[in-house]
């Protein structure tokens, strides 16, 4: 049997990945802010429950419900509908909330309500609040040994955050039906796509939203880097933002 594909329905895009994401994997979704990330997964998640029937979560951390719900609104998408027939949830979580227990939380929340399309907006905020909680007592010496860290707090926090990121990604590839949306805030320069510098190490696949201004235009863009299973369309592609949503112009292909 083919491997089986979750179209995200976005004009353009689905024929450069084969027809779709493989199912069941995690796609990193990286860009600077303003790139469209959101409106991109909102768009994935609403054509998910209206034309594939297939239910959805968003997990927000940071932006309220209301402004998720508004700015689909300004599209045309009136997810509030579906998040009333059941076919979206919505989930406000605030910085504060945030521990480690997220990670099952969210595994949980999916297999029990039979979710197929999972955002989690963002991996870069959670990773960075989620772990905080942590008792000290919970890391020992080891920990601190073994990333050469000695009395240096900035570094044994990065190594944290890292195992927290694998370790997320890790439960998430426990609920395999279904195909979730890790969306990172791109740092603008470096040589790692995420700030975490591990996240694109562990994903299945990474797209990058980019955005350039010159004058008063904005030429924005997108590009898979990487997608498992898949031979995936090679350019970066020409985005566009338009009333109706995000189109992918991808000329010949
Ligand atoms: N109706 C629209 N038409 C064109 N561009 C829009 C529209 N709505 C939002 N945008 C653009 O999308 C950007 C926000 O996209 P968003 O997905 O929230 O970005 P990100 O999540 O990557 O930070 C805005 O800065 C704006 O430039
Ligand atoms: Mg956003």
């Amino acid at each position: 049997m083919g491997i089986k594909r979750v179209k995200t329905g976005i004009e353009g895009f689905d024929k450069l990945v084969q027809g779709g994401f493989p199912e069941g994997s995690c796609v990193l979704l990286a860009g600077t802010p303003g790139t469209g990330k959101t409106i991109f997964s909102l768009e994935y998640l609403y054509n998910g429950a209206l034309k594939f029937k297939e239910k959805g979560l968003y997990i927000s951390v940071g932006q309220p419900v209301d402004s998720l719900i508004e700015q689909a609104k300004l599209f045309g998408w009136d997810i509030e509908k579906l998040i009333n027939n059941g076919m979206l949830e919505i989930i406000y979580i605030s910085t504060k909330e945030l521990d480690q227990n997220i990670s099952q939380f969210i595994v949980d929340k999916i297999q029990q309500n039979n979710i197929k399309r999972a955002v989690i907006d963002s991996i870069s905020v959670l990773a960075t609040n989620a772990p905080v909680y942590k008792s000290l007592n919970e890391i020992s010496v080891v920990d601190i040994l073994e990333h050469r860290s000695f009395f240096s707090p900035p570094i044994l926090g990065d190594s944290i955050i890292k195992k927290f990121i694998y370790t997320f990604i890790e439960n998430l590839r426990t609920a395999d039906s279904c195909t979730t949306i890790l969306i990172s805030e791109a740092s603008e320069k470096g040589e790692f796509i995420c700030r975490d510098t591990v996240s694109e190490f562990a994903c299945d696949g990474i797209i990058i939203m980019g955005l350039m201004s010159i004058g008063n235009e904005n030429y924005r863009s997108i590009q898979i880097r990487k997608m498992r299973l898949t031979d995936q369309g090679k350019d970066i592609y020409p985005l566009e933002i338009t009333k109706n949503g995000i189109v992918v112009k991808t000329k010949s292909l």
